[in-house]
């Protein structure tokens, strides 16, 4: 085989065979196909797509370059969600204790943020010791004994993938839906799970700005699920604005602690529990969505979840005195608070931007190495539809850093008021089973 002729077969919007897609994947993971080819192969299926086969060839290739993890000394149906990435989105650290409370197994591999969207990992390392660097037996372990885990990445998890999203990343391939979706659902299935819930996120801070977009990668991410023997649900969900009432590391664990008392925002409420949900079906403890609903409802109003919220703190070394005082989780020195100039209701808050901003106080980082500031974010104190009065604040940014205008300032283009109340907007759009 040659590569040249591969390339040249996808440009034409040929199929390729798995012998073929196998043999470029592996040809690059190992050195032997140079990065201008691959880029080339990337770029022909940018602009020609794949079919589902390609696509799940794509995926298996991917999953075969690495480790696959074997969680098969747990019992019971592994659960894991997965989302697209979003602004806010601290819905991992809600529903990890939510279903584990109700006896399934949540055994979660996570990742770190970067750009504009934060990573699980790194919200929950801003609790005190906060271990995430567990070993492969304690993992399961604690999944056995508590029914839940998380920890990072191991480095040889997809390795493939994890050398062509570095080439896709500077070579403009990113968004094509082939490649996020088979980057995407590899990456879960050698995490070992039995079954997957992805939250697809849609609007401004997501990847997909359109819902028809977004329901093009869910379905082709639960085509994927389902061929290679995973039970897999998409959540198509709003990501116009940032989800909830807070962007940053300590200011996001503080929020999901408020949801697991009961005290949630409506949309970071609805959308953890609908993931849940999902989640809970899929590990066959519900048949239907409305009792899922309602009984996780009562999990967090018995005060249940957020004690099983202490106890995930607990096992993974982390001090569990935030619980009852979230003043000790890390604060900023600078608290910069963004005023209403006119009286009306918020009618946009651009989530890109506030991620952005958030980033450039120091909640994220603009490169893989750079390190974070976990107290720095910002707090979203009117959202969508909310009335505000000229002089309120709307949005407080949190940093340590002294030089802050241009964050300052991109926030403060980043919304606008308008006299009338705007239309209720949905949380969730669209379930693709
Ligand atoms: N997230 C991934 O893991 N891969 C992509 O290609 C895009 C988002």
């Amino acid at each position: 085989m040659r590569v040249v002729d591969l390339i040249n077969k996808k440009k034409d919007g040929k199929i390729l065979s798995k012998e073929e897609i196998q043999f470029i994947v592996s040809g690059y993971t190992n050195g032997h196909i140079p990065d201008y080819q691959m880029a080339a192969f990337l770029m022909a299926i940018y602009f020609k797509g794949m079919n589902r086969d390609e696509i799940s060839n794509l995926t298996l290739s991917y999953i075969e370059s690495g480790d696959i993890i074997d969680l098969s000394s747990i019992d019971g149906i592994k659960v894991d969600k997965h989302s697209s990435g979003g602004v806010g989105d601290k819905i991992s650290l809600i529903v990890i204790p939510l279903v584990a409370a109700l006896g399934i197994p949540v055994a979660k591999m996570s990742g770190r943020g970067l750009g504009h969207t934060g990573g699980t990992i790194d919200k929950l390392e801003s609790i005190e010791g906060f271990n995430t660097n567990l070993d492969m037996n304690t993992f399961i372990d604690n999944v056995n004994k508590y029914k839940m885990a998380i920890a990072g990445q191991t480095a040889n998890l997809t390795p493939a993938d994890k050398k062509t999203y570095a080439l896709r990343d500077v070579t403009g391939s990113v968004d094509s839906i082939p490649l996020i979706a088979s980057s995407i659902m590899s990456k879960k299935i050698a995490s070992g799970a039995d079954a997957i819930v992805l939250d697809v996120k849609v609007g401004a801070g997501a990847f997909m700005k359109s819902l028809d977009k977004a329901k093009e990668l869910a379905e082709t991410m639960v085509d994927i699920g389902k061929s290679l023997n995973r039970k897999t649900i998409a959540i198509i969900t709003n990501m116009n604005e940032p989800l909830g009432r807070e962007v940053g590391n300590a200011n996001e664990v503080r929020e999901a602690m408020e949801v697991l008392k009961g005290n949630g925002s409506e949309d970071e409420t609805t959308v953890a529990l609908t993931i849940a949900s999902y989640m809970s079906i899929l590990g066959g403890v519900f048949e239907d969505f409305d009792s899922a609903y309602m009984k996780l409802k009562h999990i967090i109003k018995s005060g249940k979840a957020i004690e099983k919220f202490r106890e995930f703190v607990r096992i993974q070394g982390g001090n569990t005195d935030i619980i009852g005082n979230p003043d000790m989780l890390p604060k900023a020195k600078n608290n910069i608070e963004i005023r209403a100039k006119k009286d009306g209701y918020i009618k946009f808050i651009k989530a890109d931007n506030i991620g952005l901003a958030a980033m450039l106080l120091g909640a994220g980082r603009k490169n893989k190495e750079d390190t974070i500031d976990f107290s720095a974010g910002i707090t979203v104190n009117k959202k969508y539809g909310e009335k505000v009065s000229k002089g309120d604040t709307v949005f407080v940014l949190h940093t340590n850093i002294e030089n802050y205008t241009e964050a300052e300032n991109i926030v403060k283009n980043s919304f606008s008021i308008s006299k009338v109340k705007p239309a209720a907007i949905k949380y969730v759009y669209d379930i693709i089973k």
